[in-house]
């Protein structure tokens, strides 16, 4: 693989950055699950959706280091999340268990782990709406959101670990409707598709956090780039391929030159100045993820080369906070939700972890295929 000698170098300093900001934090704000920052600061706890994050960055910092305070740190915030196996108030339980649980369980190989990931898998399961084929939002059983692909891993881990067919064909189906009703012919998405939950007719594609429902919210893209990618490893459904390349397509078409895209690709010029480094972390993980197992190898080349260009990118100033003493988070310029103002030109949480795990994953390549 062609990278640039120094991006190595850049990597391990910037994730040495990222292990000394994480540690500040969770010495500054113990036990407390941070999401976004305010001028720079974590200001108050997170959303019980995003708790799964801060935790996964510390499994994913205590792989990288191997220090065994980030091992403590890890455990001492996933164990509390135990109890949400059990929770259907969110759609987002992959998002609280595969970064947490199934990171502990891959480590020690404990059954009682992996079997809180299997609880959550059935919890989310039990959101499929059987008319419309869809495992529904935590709105209403009306609604899907392109950012349940990212979560529709946690039912193939509960199939895959006992074997229940059933809970596969969920899955399979909730990623079809997504391919179907979603993802548009150029590759580009929409955030939330609108069903009758009774027939199951799907009515229109709508959004929350994007422009417009027929704009193209760049976060949503890189859930669904990756969420279809992670989807096709795990099933082998060619189409869901196709439909991770497509996603794939037009982010390498729309984006501007560093890798960063605007909040969303669709936005009048003037807004599209406000980028989301969150979403150039989620997609530079997700082309890793996509690399190794795209439908030609130049394609593969191509999504190696784009990731190091975001993750180049993002080790580096404006976005990387390193010599800005004042803020605690990882990565600046991110955007949570532009039209309610909340985490806009802000640290995502989600933008840090994401930008560690892909580190993590171009190192690993690198060291397959040095
Ligand atoms: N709702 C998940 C996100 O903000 O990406």
């Amino acid at each position: 693989m062609l990278v640039d000698a120094g991006l190595d170098d850049r990597l391990r300093d910037a994730i040495a950055f990222v292990a000394a900001q994480v540690r500040r934090t969770v010495e500054r704000y113990p036990g407390v699950y941070v999401m976004y920052t305010r001028s720079g600061r974590w200001s108050e706890p997170g959303a019980p959706w995003s708790h799964g994050w801060l935790p996964g960055l510390l499994w994913l910092l205590h792989g990288a280091t191997d220090d065994p305070w980030f091992r403590e740190q890890a455990e001492r915030y996933t164990w509390p999340l135990e109890p949400r196996k059990l929770d259907p108030s969110t759609h987002d339980l992959g998002f609280l268990f595969l970064s947490t649980f199934a990171r502990w369980h891959q480590l020690t190989g404990d059954p009682v782990l992996r079997d809180v990931v299997v609880t959550a898998g059935r919890t989310m399961a039990s959101r499929f709406q059987p008319a419309g084929e869809y495992l529904c939002a935590a709105t209403g059983p009306q609604s899907l959101f392109v950012d349940i692909m990212m979560n529709v891993g946690i039912v193939l881990y509960a199939a895959r670990a006992t074997g229940d067919e059933a809970l596969r064909d969920i899955a399979l189906r909730h990623c079809r409707t997504t391919r179907r009703v979603l993802v548009r012919g150029d590759g580009s998405v929409a955030h939330e598709g609108v069903f009758d939950p009774a027939t199951g007719e799907f009515l229109r594609q709508s959004m929350q956090q994007g422009y417009r429902a027929d704009s193209c919210w760049a976060r949503g893209l890189a859930w669904s780039l990756y969420g279809f990618a992670a989807a096709y490893r795990d099933t082998g459904e060619r189409a869901l391929l196709d439909t991770a390349e497509l996603n794939a397509d037009y982010f390498v078409e729309h984006v501007p030159a560093d890798g960063v895209p605007p909040w969303d690709f669709r936005a009048p010029a003037a807004e599209r100045a406000q980028r989301d480094s969150s979403a150039a972390a989620v997609v530079a993980s997700g082309l890793l993820e996509l690399a190794p197992l795209a439908s030609s190898s130049a394609k593969a080349e191509l999504y190696r080369l784009i990731a190091c260009r975001i993750l180049d990118t993002l080790a580096g100033p404006p976005y990387l906070a390193r010599g800005d003493d004042d803020w605690e988070g990882v990565l600046k310029h991110g955007t949570y939700h532009h039209s309610k103002r909340l985490g806009v030109d802000e640290s995502l949480i989600w933008g840090d972890h994401y930008f560690v795990e892909a580190v993590a994953k171009l190192a690993q390549l690198r060291k397959e295929t040095p």
